[in-house]
């Protein structure tokens, strides 16, 4: 199978509808995600002038996409990033990112961060009260049961922060960025 990785505006209508069922498909272990509203989320990348996104075609189905959202001049947003379920754990995100990473650097952009939730135990600070010292609570974060965190982690990205409370009571947010960029 061939994978290449293509910008949202060269895809097929085929492909757009698919990229909300990958959203939904990716996400429907976590109820409440982006509110039910999986092809207004794939809208915005079409017509939001700060919203960018690529998708993954393997024999030109799309099986994942990766969106940025420009919210600082030089720190940009990674939102959202969904695989296939029948496809992940094979390299697709990993390549999404890179290719994203890639793209971002050539612009000049500096950080690229984004928020992973825990709203469902997959790491050792569910159900903890983070406060107070917040910052200390990082240093202990582990993973306990396959949280996307690691995914990142070993794409070189590190914690920079807890939003804690983002989910209910001891389902925080976790902040992650990365340097893509000379300074
Ligand atoms: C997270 C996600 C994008 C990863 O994509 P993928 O194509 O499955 O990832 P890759 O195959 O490139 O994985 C790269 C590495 O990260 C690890 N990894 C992937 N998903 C992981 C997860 N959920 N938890 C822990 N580690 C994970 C893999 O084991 C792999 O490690 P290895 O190279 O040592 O084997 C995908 O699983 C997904 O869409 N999940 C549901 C939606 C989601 O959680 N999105 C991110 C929210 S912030």
């Amino acid at each position: 199978m061939m994978l290449r990785i293509v910008e949202f505006d060269d895809l097929t209508r085929q492909q757009r509808a698919d990229a909300a069922r990958v959203l939904a498909d990716a996400f429907a272990d976590r109820p409440g995600s982006f509110d039910g509203k999986f092809k207004e989320e794939v809208d915005t990348f079409f017509v939001d002038d700060d919203r960018d996104a690529i998708a993954a075609l393997e024999d030109d189905v799309l099986v994942g996409w990766v969106g940025c959202i420009e919210t600082y001049d030089h720190a940009w947003e990674l939102h959202p990033l969904a695989v296939d379920p029948s496809v992940q754990r094979g390299g697709i995100g990993t390549a999404l990112v890179r290719a994203l990473e890639a793209r971002l650097r050539a612009e000049g952009v500096l950080t690229l961060y984004l928020g992973t939730d825990d709203e469902f135990g997959g790491t050792n600070l569910y159900g903890v009260d983070l406060f107070p010292d917040v910052a200390g609570k990082i240093a202990t974060l582990a993973e306990t049961s396959g949280h996307p965190f690691a995914f990142y982690q070993k794409l070189g990205y590190e914690v920079v922060g807890l939003i804690p409370d983002a989910n209910g009571f001891g389902k925080p947010d976790i902040m992650m960025a990365k340097r893509l960029g000379g300074v």
